[in-house]
């Protein structure tokens, strides 16, 4: 192992699996635009194949992603996943690359897990979430075949993606909300009561584009100092604060590149004082302000 770990960001338990709460997400192990191979499949795979090594244990993917390229590099890096937890997502289709479109009809959602289940070679998916409850299929006809394939055995946990605090009270009456997994990183605050929700009733969130920290990290800012006060780059920081923020926040940033990797993992073991935290929330808060 090495002396870079997820462990120092804490731990995290969904059922009878206990994981570090710095994950990765798999979304970047795939062509422009999400579309198609990675432009350096080799090293993409290296990238996936660090991960145990670096203590995560967290993998976060989705059938789209390619479509199906990112499930399969997981499968042929990390395959058969000892310790680890496969989070992966389905309820999208695509056209070409940066083109998605929610399908939800239950047929169609089932056949996202089979094909989820055949393509990562398991016999049960860790957390299976809904990418995007689609507008055109009544939601409840969605969380009900989620509801039915968890009671197959053939997911074990489930989650939501993209949802407000009504859409998982009312996918709570199918079955356990685990993990609600939406936009939210220092300057983007949408889903602010979404993650306190997510607290308060024990749901794992997982905020994707944690990394972002727009213009609050130009040069003297008041993230720009903090970062140089504790010798680590912008984005670590705005990491270390996203992990800081809740219990419940799973983080997943997430590359191609090893590099890029190691360095979001040892943002895990940044000691963020009070009072920073409470300098970056304000600024964050302000920022997302003025951008609304
Ligand atoms: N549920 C949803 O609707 C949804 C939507 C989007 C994403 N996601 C999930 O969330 C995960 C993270 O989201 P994201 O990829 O949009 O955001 P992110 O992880 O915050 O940012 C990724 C971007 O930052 C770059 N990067 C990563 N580490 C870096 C570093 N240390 N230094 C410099 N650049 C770095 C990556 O490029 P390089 O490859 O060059 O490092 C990539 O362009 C995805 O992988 C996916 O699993 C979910």
């Amino acid at each position: 192992m090495s002396d870079v770990s997820a462990a120092a960001s804490g731990q995290f338990k969904l059922g009878d699996k206990t994981f570090n709460r710095l994950g990765f997400g798999a979304m970047r192990v795939t062509g422009e635009g999400v579309w198609g191979q990675p432009e350096d499949r080799d090293g993409s795979i290296e990238t996936l194949k660090a991960l145990p090594e670096l203590g995560v244990d967290f993998i976060d993917t989705a059938d789209s992603y390619g479509p199906f390229v990112s499930e399969s590099l997981i499968r042929r890096a990390l395959h058969p996943y000892d310790g680890l937890t496969i989070a992966t997502k389905g309820g999208l289709v695509r056209h070409g690359p940066g083109i998605w479109l929610p399908v939800g009809r239950p047929e169609y959602l089932k056949q996202c897990v089979l094909m989820s289940l055949r393509r990562l070679r398991v016999e049960q998916i860790d957390l299976w979430q809904l990418h995007r409850i689609d507008p055109k299929v009544p939601r409840d006809e969605q969380f009900a075949v989620m509801a039915e394939m968890q009671k197959e055995d053939l997911v074990a946990h489930l989650g939501l993606s993209e949802v407000g605090v009504d859409d998982i009270e009312a996918a709570g009456k199918h079955f356990t909300v685990a993990t609600v997994q939406n936009r939210y990183n220092l300057v983007d605050r949408t889903s602010e009561a979404v993650l306190d929700h997510c607290e308060a009733k024990g749901i794992g969130f997982i905020p994707w584009f944690p990394l972002a920290a727009g213009d609050l990290a130009k040069p003297g800012s008041v993230l720009d100092q903090i970062a140089h006060k504790l010798g680590a780059s912008p984005s670590q920081v705005a990491l270390a604060w996203v992990l800081k923020r809740s219990p419940v926040m799973l983080p997943i940033p997430g590359t191609s590149k090893r590099k890029h990797l190691e360095e979001n993992v040892a943002a895990a073991s940044l000691a963020l004082s009070d009072e920073d935290f409470s300098a970056l929330d304000e600024q964050g808060k302000a920022a997302f302000k003025q951008a609304a």
